[in-house]
């Protein structure tokens, strides 16, 4: 397999964390390079196993900066983006979409300007790789899935932008032919993902004895997805995948967001042995979310027929893991759940 030089974006994240170390150890020849402009969102703490192999750096940088985003493309010389970085939090886009702008518009163009810019002589064996959400798709009802072919509707500030960004990359591949393969995921679920979402937070949440906050009536679903095995689409996908085209990714995986709860409060009962029923008492109905997306559901037969793609693991095994790993860690949770997060949390759940 020849050497590639990779710039993953947003590396320093939830999913980005999980794609790096994939690709670090799993491809040696491989140059990893992860550009992260360490928001509330990147921890460095992520990826502290890798920090002292050979093939992996990590540089600090805003893909907003358009002058910034130029010089280290001239300087790197990459062969392959795989473009994580991005706003990600639907209801801190809610209280700030400009900033979902700038990050997920802006910087992803910057990206797409200086790639076309270093590979414009010669685009053979370049890939730009977008990962996007399930969620530009919009809202479902009680039926029917999101295929690659589902017109865009997205309904938030976060997935307005995301999806900006898709067509965007899509453009540049119709306008100056640049090798780009995208890609669109439902709810991930594991490691290090920031407690500001659902699963995270609650069980953050249910270890204090703290309510657990359910938007309305807990009634809206999502497709979940176990973090590994996105990483293992998003390698199959940026190996295999072919230009111009698009694959869904999906756990195939539905659940209510109250029987999620339900069932996340019965998995901690088990391992922090309390009584069964005393972290079920900690749920709590608040305000719901505005414009809430009702129902996320993703047919994924594209890259299961096409790449030969399969998720690893059942729900209930990962989410076992998963609330195995929060327990586990309590000096990432501490140290991510101190300072700003105290002030997210206060603006975010004390008017609800
Ligand atoms: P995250 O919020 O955990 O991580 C985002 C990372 O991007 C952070 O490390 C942050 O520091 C970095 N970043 C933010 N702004 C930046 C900037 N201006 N310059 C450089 N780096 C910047 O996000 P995540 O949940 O890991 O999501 C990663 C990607 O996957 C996003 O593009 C998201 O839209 C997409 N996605 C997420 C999910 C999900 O369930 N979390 C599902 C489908 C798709
Ligand atoms: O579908 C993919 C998307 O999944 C990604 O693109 C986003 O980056 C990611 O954040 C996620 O978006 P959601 O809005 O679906 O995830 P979140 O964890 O914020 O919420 C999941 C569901 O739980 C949603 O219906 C809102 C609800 N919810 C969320 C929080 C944070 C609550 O009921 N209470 C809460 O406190």
């Amino acid at each position: 397999m020849s050497r590639l030089k990779i710039c993953i974006t947003g590396g320093a994240g939830f999913i980005g964390s999980h794609v790096v170390r994939l690709f670090v150890n799993k491809y040696p020849q491989y140059d990893i390079v992860n550009l992260d402009k360490l928001t509330y969102a990147g921890n460095l703490m992520n990826l502290h196993d890798l920090e002292d192999l050979p093939n992996y750096t990590f540089i600090k940088g805003d893909i907003v900066d358009e002058v910034f985003v130029n010089e280290l493309f001239q300087e790197q010389k990459f062969d392959a983006i795989i473009h994580l970085a991005a706003e990600s939090h639907v209801d801190r886009s809610i209280s700030n979409p400009l900033e979902f702008i700038k990050t997920n518009i802006l910087g992803t163009v910057n990206l797409l300007n200086a790639a076309k810019n270093e590979w414009k002589d010669n685009m053979e064996g370049k890939t730009f790789y977008h990962i996007s959400t399930d969620e530009v798709y919009g809202s479902l009802g009680d039926t029917g899935f999101f295929t690659e072919d589902t017109a865009y509707d997205p309904r938030s500030p976060y997935s307005s932008s995301k999806a900006s960004s898709d067509h965007l990359v899509r453009a540049y591949h119709h306008t100056y032919k640049l090798p780009v393969v995208v890609s669109n995921c439902s709810n991930n679920y594991g490691s290090f993902q920031f407690p500001e979402k659902l699963i995270p937070l609650a069980i953050n949440n249910i270890k204090h004895f703290r309510p657990i906050p359910v938007y309305g009536k807990g009634e809206n679903i999502r497709d979940w997805l176990y973090v590994e095995d996105h990483a293992s689409a998003i390698d199959l996908i940026f190996h295999q995948g072919k230009k111009g085209e698009t694959y869904n990714i999906g756990g195939e995986n539905e659940w209510k967001n109250i029987d999620l709860i339900h069932r996340l409060c019965k998995v901690m009962d088990e391992l922090l042995q309390r009584a069964e029923g005393t972290s079920a008492k900690l749920i709590t109905f608040v305000q719901d979310r505005a414009g809430h997306d009702a129902r996320y559901a993703i047919d994924c037969s594209k890259l299961k027929n096409e790449l030969g793609w399969k998720p690893s693991l059942q729900f209930e095994e990962g989410l076992k893991k998963t609330v195995q790993w929060y327990l586990s860690q309590e000096e990432w949770l501490s140290a991510v759940t101190s300072g700003d997060y105290l002030n997210y949390y206060e603006s975010q759940y004390t008017k609800r």
